[in-house]
């Protein structure tokens, strides 16, 4: 196996207590002033928690399953990333300018998300997944995320992920502090594991929250396009073509596994026992609750 090339990485930095990559922090006045307007939907979630799969959802949706529609542009550039708008196209400019209603991803933890969006009473569709396979998946992605610090061993980036020093900070506090904010906003917050039991259900959420309705035969093909294999292989939605100086694919792939338990494969028992411990800790004051397989 050839050896991994040395490649400069990104730091993360402190802002508004949040760890993030400085190559978004140095933009940070900009991001925080976003503008919102009304109709503006946020799609909101902690990394590796199925943005993209979610991203594409709504987007065949919005467009009524028109499968052409959603192949003419890569899906970050169709909803681009709040965070990542002074660091790649669609720059903030072009992102001012777009039609109405946008639809904007975010990974900013609930009390950070610009309060434009609130003064608007905008909807957000936030998604959570189980923290073990988030960090699990996270770690993989940090391996090839040139604009996050080196994972280290898997020992190692699990102690971070606990403790909370990883880009977007604290898994923990981001899906409690969008549970609780639930209720004092338009939300609609779903969970990775069951749009993977269930995702025509969970299609059906989506399109009643937005105000959508579609024949079941579109809601089937809607499914059926953002099956993992399918968005695997489209160009449009795997992230083969997301600038290369910000995650590197040349060794591993963007669309991993998508599969609900993969932790299992790489926690050991000790881990998942100190992991249960902590998430114990973390978790015990909140109503929420996740699925760790299905
Ligand atoms: P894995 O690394 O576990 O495979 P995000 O879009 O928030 O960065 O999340 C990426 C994770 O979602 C990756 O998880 C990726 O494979 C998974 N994913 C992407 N599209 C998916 C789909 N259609 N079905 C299931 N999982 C999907």
């Amino acid at each position: 196996k050839p050896k991994r090339k040395a490649i400069m990485r990104s730091k993360l930095m402190m802002v508004d207590g949040l760890p993030m990559s400085d190559i978004v922090a140095v933009h940070w006045q900009d991001i925080r002033n976003f503008q919102a307007k009304p109709g503006d939907v946020l799609i909101a979630t902690y990394p590796k928690s199925g943005t993209t799969w979610t991203q594409e959802m709504v987007e065949l949706i919005r467009h009524n399953g028109d499968v052409e529609k959603c192949q003419r542009a890569p899906v970050f550039e169709r909803i681009p990333c709040l965070e990542l708008m002074r660091c790649m196209p669609p720059d903030l400019e072009t992102v001012n300018a777009m039609p109405s209603p946008r639809y904007i991803k975010t990974h900013l933890p609930f009390n950070l998300v610009p309060s434009s969006f609130w003064e608007h009473n905008c909807k957000v569709i936030y998604v959570a997944r189980n923290g073990r396979d988030t960090a699990t998946s996270y770690y993989h992605f940090d391996r090839m995320a040139i604009m996050h610090p080196d994972p280290g061993t898997w020992d190692q980036y699990l102690q971070r992920f606990m403790s909370g020093n990883v880009g977007w900070g604290s898994w923990y506090d981001h899906v409690k502090g969008y549970w609780e904010g639930k209720d004092k906003c338009d939300m609609l917050y779903l969970f990775y594991e069951d749009i993977k039991q269930d995702p025509i259900t969970e299609i059906r959420r989506i399109m009643k929250f937005l105000g959508k309705k579609l024949p079941d035969a579109t809601v089937e093909k809607i499914a059926h396009c953002t099956s993992f294999n399918q968005m695997k292989n489209n160009d449009m939605a795997n992230y083969s073509t997301f600038p290369k100086e910000i995650i590197d694919q040349s060794e591993q792939k963007f669309m991993r596994k998508g599969q609900v338990g993969d932790w299992k494969n790489i926690f050991t028992v000790r881990q998942n026992e100190l992991f249960e411990e902590d998430y114990r800790k973390k978790m015990d004051h909140t109503t929420l609750k996740f699925k760790v397989s299905i």
